[in-house]
């Protein structure tokens, strides 16, 4: 397999051991990075690409987004814009949509929206089900997720659909009974919206022990709308990551500082249902483990751009720009329960970022602009470069 030289690389972020290397170059080798180090001291390669002294970094690890869907909600955003709230209710309008598309249309959405995610920075995306909520739609989201990424995960439990509102209970045994099997074979997480509206903690606890018991790892919708009882539920689980994380108290910080649940925050959500941010700061000097992710979605984010994600996380939630950075990257990874991804080493995945900047922090410092220059995503030029000087 043919070996490129990345060179002249004005710093790198490795988001590893290595830090920060200034003037650097690295190889890939195939699908993984096979040397990182100093521009002179390169290996012979086949190939060179020079990227005239601008920044690298780790792809971003987009580990919590909901592509499966038809629609949109632009009323529902529009509104919102002008006083109403949000409520997990509107999932509803956007399950009517899904179960009534043809699985083309539902591929052709997603893979519009992988495309969007990769031209951003993306170079890994976790893809939840959550819009079909009858076995056979639940089955057909994960089965066209599985097309598109290895990180699929299980939302049956997203609300109650209408044909079970005066009947939960129905619905859970349904979540854990008959639609789990039928989705197991294609997921590798199952995931429930523990919040208001939604699941309570004794129906989470059921939908994610039956999720453990057919293979699948767990993860949390908690603490959105609400303090909730979400993010203990995720901890005495075991779960990979608790998502959102905005209304916490003492005890739910401290559980996730004494676990190895990663706090996704997911500052696309608050921006577009105008609420208040999570308090990154507090949950980093506490020892917790952050990621950010899009949430990429058409009721409360619809956004699948990571660098949007970086700079309000910035702003907003109290995290310094390499804070941001490290959760959109190795933050993501550790959500996903990953090592070879989200850090540029030797024996990792050649997932990789190329700036139209001097420096990573410009993700943060100039908001709103498209600083990707290329992106390689396993070994491969995944979006190349605009002509641009450098
Ligand atoms: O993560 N919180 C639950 N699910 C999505 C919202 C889905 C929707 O509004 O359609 C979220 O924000
Ligand atoms: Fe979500």
């Amino acid at each position: 397999m043919a070996s490129t030289l990345v060179t002249c690389i004005g710093l790198l972020s490795t988001q590893a051991e290595m830090g920060e290397v200034h003037d650097a170059a690295l190889v890939i080798d195939g699908d993984r990075i096979a040397w990182v180090g100093r521009s002179g001291s390169a290996p012979p390669t086949d190939g060179r690409v020079d990227v005239q002294g601008r920044a690298v970094l780790p792809g971003f690890v987009d580990s919590h987004a909901h592509l499966v869907f038809a629609g949109d909600r632009a009323g529902e955003f529009a509104a919102r814009m002008s006083g109403s709230a949000y409520s997990a209710g509107g999932i509803r309008s956007t399950v009517a949509a899904t179960r009534s598309a043809s699985d083309e249309a539902l591929r052709a959405n997603v893979s519009r929206l992988v495309h969007e995610l990769i031209r951003s920075g993306s170079t890994t995306f976790e893809i939840k089900s959550g819009y079909g909520l009858t076995t056979q739609d639940e089955e057909r989201s994960l089965r066209i997720a599985a097309e598109f990424t290895p990180e699929t995960t299980y939302l049956g439990a997203h609300v109650v659909p209408p044909e079970y509102a005066d009947n939960a209970a129905g619905y859970v045994d349904l979540v854990t009974g008959e639609m789990l099997e039928a989705c197991a074979p294609h997921a590798r997480w199952v995931d429930v919206f523990c919040d208001r509206g939604a699941f309570d903690a004794d129906q989470a606890r059921a939908i994610l022990s039956a999720g453990i018991g057919a293979g699948l790892a767990p993860r949390v919708h908690a603490n959105q709308l609400q303090h909730g009882p979400g993010v203990q539920v995720a901890v005495e689980v075991g779960a990979a990551s608790a998502d959102h994380c905005t209304h916490l108290d003492d005890r739910d910080v401290a559980a996730l500082a004494d676990s190895s649940t990663v706090a996704t925050l997911l500052p696309g959500a608050e921006f577009s249902t105008r609420s208040p941010y999570p308090d990154a700061r507090r949950l980093i000097d506490a020892g917790v483990t952050v990621a950010l992710a899009t949430d990429c979605n058409p009721g409360s984010s619809y956004t699948t751009s990571m660098p949007f994600c970086i700079a309000v996380a910035v702003r907003e939630m109290r995290m310094t720009p390499a804070e941001a950075i490290r959760a959109a990257t190795r933050g993501g990874a550790a959500a996903l329960r990953r090592e070879d991804i989200g850090r540029i080493e030797v024996g990792g995945r050649a997932d990789l970022v190329v700036l139209d900047a001097p420096d990573p922090v410009h993700l943060a410092y100039r908001p709103g602009v498209d600083l990707i220059h290329q992106v390689w995503r396993s070994g491969a030029l995944a979006r190349k470069a605009d002509h641009r000087e450098p």
